[in-house]
């Protein structure tokens, strides 16, 4: 088992190792002591991976009852936030107990919001099933809903007591979602590791998997550095966001419908590059983003997509920061004014 020590203003260690979700029990009982959980899922992952985890939290004397809300990013709202919260008082939990989040990353953000809220705040354990959830989202205390005002706006910092990474889970997921996390494992090979964007350029969508579990460690280890380094997100942490800005305007101008985060991101990271780097860094990213079946480029027009740049949550009223790695493993933030990024684009 390959274990990263994650030293926040709360530690914790997240756990990679294909079928560990059969050992979750004995495992999350070497950190929690209390005997009683609420396993949060979606419909999907309930119906795939619950029970496994069930029996395993039985076996090792821990009871558990299972919240299941419909899958989808539909879900991370007010609604079911609000019965999470009723289910919980149903089942008489209490500050000595804990919540379990097995899905992904809208099963993570909505159950870590419940704990950081639900009386004062609970313990919560992350078990990621999808990749983007294991090497971004289960990692690093962000957890939110969505409003109607926009994704992500109501939410806390709140990390986990315990997150287990079982590659195993990832087995069941449908391309376009792996496709999905890759683009953000791209994203990390850009801005801070040769070596892993190396690896990836030696694999494809058809075989990664014989090497997930050391590039989920390699992610992982990435994200708890810059983390530690910046937690509350005022500056270092942005780095984490190449390709994201343009990647969420790409997604606005689709609707958030047809097209999935990571296509966006993808598109993002290939974009920026090709502005701004050279034409070999530029072709050398198109090449690996497309071999995990993602897009490198996109029909919205640059005038009709900055508009939603500017309204970024990340960007202040006048200024962008945005990310660029001019060499691979080597990522800068840069700060300019709407204005210059408008013409540092459209250029
Ligand atoms: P998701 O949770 O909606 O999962 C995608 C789909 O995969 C869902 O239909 C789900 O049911 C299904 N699924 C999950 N695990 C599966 C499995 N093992 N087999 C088969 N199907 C499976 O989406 P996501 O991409 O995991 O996460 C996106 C969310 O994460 C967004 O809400 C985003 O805002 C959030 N996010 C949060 C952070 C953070 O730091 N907190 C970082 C990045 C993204
Ligand atoms: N996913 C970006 C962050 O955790 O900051």
């Amino acid at each position: 088992m390959k274990i990263i020590n994650v030293r926040t203003s709360r530690p914790y260690n997240v756990l990679i190792e294909r079928g560990s979700l059969k050992k979750s029990g004995e495992l999350i009982s070497q950190v929690i002591h209390s005997k009683k959980a609420v396993v949060i899922t979606d419909d999907k992952v309930n119906s795939l991976h619950a029970d496994i985890l069930v029996e395993s939290l039985e076996k090792n004397g821990i009871s558990a009852s299972v919240f299941v809300f419909p899958h989808g990013e539909q879900s991370k709202s007010l609604t079911v936030l609000g019965q999470i919260y009723d289910f919980l008082c149903e089942k008489r939990i209490t500050r000595s107990d804990f919540l379990i989040a097995l899905g992904g990353g809208v099963v993570g953000d909505i159950t870590g919001f419940a704990a950081a809220t639900y009386l004062r705040g609970i313990e919560f354990v992350q078990i990621p099933t999808t990749l983007l959830a294991q090497v971004d989202s289960s990692v690093g205390g962000k957890t939110a809903i969505d409003i109607a005002g926009g994704k992500n706006l109501v939410g806390s910092f709140k990390q986990p007591a315990l997150v287990i990474c079982d590659s195993d889970t990832l087995r069941t997921l449908p391309q376009e979602e792996l496709s999905c996390g890759m683009a953000e494992v791209i994203k990390y090979g850009m801005i801070r590791d040769e070596k892993l964007f190396e690896t990836l350029e030696k694999h494809d969508i058809s075989n990664i998997d014989d090497v997930m579990d050391s590039v989920v460690y390699t992610c992982v280890d990435i994200k708890r550095e810059v983390v530690e380094h910046d937690e509350f997100d005022t500056g270092e942490r942005m780095m984490l966001n190449f390709g994201h800005t343009l990647g969420h305007a790409i997604e606005g101008w689709h609707n958030y419908t047809d097209y999935t985060h990571g296509m966006g991101v993808a598109v993002g990271m290939c974009i920026i590059t090709e502005k701004l780097c050279s034409p070999e860094l530029s072709e050398r990213l198109k090449k690996c983003v497309k071999s995990y079946g993602l897009p490198t480029s996109t029909e919205a027009p640059m005038s009709e997509l900055l508009p939603y740049c500017s309204t970024d949550k990340k960007c202040d009223s006048d200024s962008i920061n945005y990310i660029v790695c001019e060499k691979i493993g080597q990522a800068q933030i840069k700060k300019v004014t709407v204005s210059e990024f408008s013409v540092l684009m459209e250029g």
